[in-house]
């Protein structure tokens, strides 16, 4: 089939190549001229395992190509995925000025029974404002002066007729391909048969349940499916700060609680929270949902509240097992919002960085991918190339993303080269005994 992909970010540039590598014909659109060039070399822009072999096998293959032009991608185009960021406003709630303006970009070039589909995650109710927006876009005569017209009213067979979806996407940073190519489900919400059966025809060659429910219902599901991972987290978060009061051991709890089908293992590692571009966004804006439309969404207040908490009640325990961190030397092992990925939105080693700081430490820091983009936002912090530099002469070594670089680490490789013996482990990836053996004090979260 002919696609074509607004925006290359994460789940743009990822649904892109993917459906090139499954034979169909997919062109990418980003408003970003280098960004487009870079792609037509086949750089990559992020740092995604696998990301850089598909797209080039899809360059390769004539199936993928990049441009900065609409006029000049969708003519001819049977499925239009919007995918474009809708980063927080100030009060909570999604911005979606990019989606409209990909709408307002595309909207003069859709061919007749085109589908327009939602990867980005919108509010509940956003894609029949899509519809609404391409119908007087393209229909002018029918809005007769008014703003909005009222797509139930246009024929669904009507000629010139554009048909809206929503697909949420559900891949994680790190996993972004396998999630892709092997989803557990696939999500289409849906309001005509010919839009269903376009979708499908999409997704012919992926092996999973495909669940067809209404727009409204699908995009809920992106938002509930992300509250209620964030609320796991949170809610062991919570089981972990009781675990540290009367003695027991976090992960041997997440571990007999996980062994109960009904729970699940997945999501339950304790830490010093969730981060990144997602969680914090969505669950935020479905908070903001709830409130407008007259619902407070008590729980899912508390899962935020929890999440904020965590990472400082960790920071204060490394303070108050220092006496307090000015003048000392803190090594921050971990850039990145978690391991597999170089982006640092929301990242807690960040925020970790910048507090010791303003509190009178000396910072070094080490992540094995997320160096050049911490180099931007960081100030006043001496960015070393291995864990040994960071950790030299430190008073403690502070690990806030679960990398398998550090849980394999030989701590015994810097027993001699640090000032104080202490390891605070934020993700809780390391064994106590090991530590322990290595001459190291250990703190971790719940244990
Ligand atoms: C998340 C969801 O997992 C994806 O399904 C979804 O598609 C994506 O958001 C999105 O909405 O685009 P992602 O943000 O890439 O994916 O990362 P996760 O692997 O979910 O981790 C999020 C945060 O939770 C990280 O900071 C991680 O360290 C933390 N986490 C995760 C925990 O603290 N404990 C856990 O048990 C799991």
């Amino acid at each position: 089939m002919k696609i074509a992909i607004i925006g290359t970010g994460y789940a743009g540039l990822v649904t892109g190549a993917c459906l090139a590598s499954r034979g169909h014909e997919v062109v990418c659109v980003d408003i970003d001229e280098s960004k487009i060039n870079a792609l037509k070399n086949g750089e990559i822009p992020i740092y995604e395992p696998g990301l850089t072999e598909i797209v080039q096998e899809g360059i390769d293959r004539n199936l993928l190509t990049f441009t900065t032009l609409a006029s000049e991608a969708i003519p001819g185009v049977q499925v239009v995925f919007l995918a474009v960021g809708t980063p927080p406003a100030d009060d909570g709630s999604a911005d979606l000025k990019y989606v409209f303006q990909a709408v307002e970009d595309i909207a003069p070039y859709l061919s007749e029974s085109c589908v327009v589909v939602s990867k980005s995650t919108v509010p509940v109710g956003t894609n029949a404002k899509i519809k609404d927006r391409i119908l007087i876009l393209r229909h002018p005569e029918r809005s007769e002066g008014s703003t909005r017209v009222d797509s139930s009213a246009v024929p669904q067979n009507d000629s010139g007729d554009i048909f809206v979806a929503s697909n949420p996407e559900f891949l994680r940073e790190g996993k972004a391909i396998d999630d892709f190519m092997k989803p557990d489900r696939i999500v289409l919400g849906v309001d005509s048969p010919q839009a269903t059966a376009v979708l499908k025809e999409v997704y012919k060659d992926f092996d999973c349940p495909i669940l067809d429910v209404s727009i409204e219902s699908a995009e809920m599901i992106k938002y509930a499916s992300n509250a209620f991972l964030a609320a796991k987290i949170s809610f062991i978060n919570e089981i972990a700060n009781i675990c540290e009061g009367v003695g027991a051991d976090v992960k041997d709890v997440a571990r007999g609680m996980g062994s109960d089908p009904r729970i699940g293992p997945a999501f339950l590692n304790a830490g010093i929270g969730y981060g990144g571009s997602c969680f914090p966004k969505d669950v935020r804006a479905l908070d903001q949902i709830a409130g407008v439309n007259g619902y407070d969404f008590k729980l899912l207040k508390s899962v935020i509240q929890v999440n904020n908490d965590q990472r400082w009640r960790f920071y204060k325990k490394v303070e108050k097992v220092l006496k307090g961190v000015e003048g000392k030397k803190i090594a921050i092992l971990g850039l990145a919002f978690k391991a597999g990925t170089d982006d640092i939105r929301e990242s807690i080693g960040i925020d970790f960085a910048q507090k010791f700081i303003e509190n009178g430490a000396r910072v070094s820091v080490y992540d094995p991918q997320a160096m050049d983009n911490a180099r931007e936002v960081l100030e006043r912090v001496g960015f070393y190339d291995s864990i040994e530099e960071a950790a030299k002469g430190s008073d403690a070594i502070v690990i806030t993303t679960e990398w398998n670089e550090f849980k394999d680490f030989d701590f015994s490789k810097v027993a001699d080269q640090v000032s104080q013996k202490l390891v605070f482990d934020g993700r809780n990836i390391l064994s106590r005994k090991n530590i322990e053996n290595q001459g190291f004090r250990y703190f971790g979260i719940g244990r």
